[in-house]
């Protein structure tokens, strides 16, 4: 089958974290597999991507790469069992896991930074565009309403050049992100996008001109593997990507743009459970007895 190389079929979801900020649990656990409901996180940003017509995901992990493999492969004993008790929801729920997309899981051998994770996947993702998800948010758009991944994709399908999400963040908060500097322009959704001149990680308040920060979303052309390539150990002694992105503005151009959707932390304690109690919250089963549970907790705070 013969694709237009402009249409973003792949992605790549670094997955290669130590995820210290859950510790102890993600001693054993990657922190892309803890639940979100019932629900491992990885799934939620897998969903996102295959909504963006994702057809192929490559799986960048380090430690704990069995647990994240075995997600995706059959579980025979499991569905065995599944199956002779007649459980066919959850079995056809095993089943969708497993045919959403192709996953390709490579390993990044030596923790080296965001960079050199995405450079990893270079052998599979040869010259297409691909998307780049971080595990570390979850984003969730309305059912009727394009993902993150797939403004971006719109993005590049239409301007042929690479986009990223940004969305803006307050000065005591740019020390968390990277954070991109540029020309603004209204979209006509009533959005910003922004011609991006420099991307700085991780600056303390003033250290840079704007509050742009990126939430890890990102839709690029394959040159930007080059700039890898070349890019220095940065920030942290790290091959950082937002260094190699300078690289990618320079050269070819590079547009930000804020998106439509919901977004959580899911990296962060707080964050984490916000998620868990608003989609419980909208949960078929859970949504009634959490509301009245909490609104009895409420009396109470
Ligand atoms: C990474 C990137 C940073 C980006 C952030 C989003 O940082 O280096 O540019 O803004 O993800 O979560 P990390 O949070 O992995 O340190």
């Amino acid at each position: 089958m013969v694709f237009p190389m402009s249409k973003v079929r792949k992605a790549v979801i670094p997955a290669a974290g130590l995820g210290t900020r859950f510790l102890p649990a993600t001693k054993t656990v990657p922190k892309e597999m803890l639940p979100i409901i019932d629900r491992p996180i990885l799934m939620y940003i897998v969903e996102e991507a295959v909504r963006a017509g994702i057809e192929d995901i490559v799986l960048v992990a380090g430690r704990g790469k069995h647990a994240i493999e075995d997600f995706f492969d059959v579980s025979y004993e499991l569905e065995d069992k599944l199956a002779r008790d007649g459980k066919d929801a959850w079995l056809e729920s095993l089943r969708k896991i497993r045919d959403a997309a192709n996953i390709i899981s490579i390993r990044q051998m030596r923790p080296l930074g965001l960079g050199h994770a995405i450079g990893c996947a270079k052998p599979i993702i040869g010259n297409e565009p691909f998307a780049v998800l971080l595990g570390d948010e979850i984003m969730i758009a309305d059912k009727d309403k394009p993902t993150v991944t797939g403004q971006l994709a719109r993005s590049f399908e239409q301007s042929g050049m690479s986009t990223v999400a940004v969305m803006e963040v307050p000065a005591s908060e740019t020390h968390k992100y990277g954070i991109v500097e540029g020309e603004t322009t209204a979209m006509p959704d009533g959005g910003t996008r922004i011609r991006v001149g420099n991307v700085i990680e991780k600056p303390t308040a003033g250290q840079s001109s704007s509050r742009w920060a990126l939430p890890g979303r990102y839709v690029f052309d394959a040159s930007i593997f080059g700039h890898i390539a070349s890019t220095k150990p940065g920030k942290n002694g790290e091959i950082q990507l937002t260094d190699a992105m300078v690289a990618v503005a320079k050269e070819k151009g590079l547009l930000a743009q804020t998106f439509t959707s919901r977004r959580f932390d899911a990296g962060d304690k707080l964050g984490y459970l916000q998620a868990n109690i608003e989609l419980a919250l909208e949960h078929p089963e859970l949504g009634t007895a959490l509301r009245q549970y909490l609104q009895t907790l409420g009396k109470t705070l």
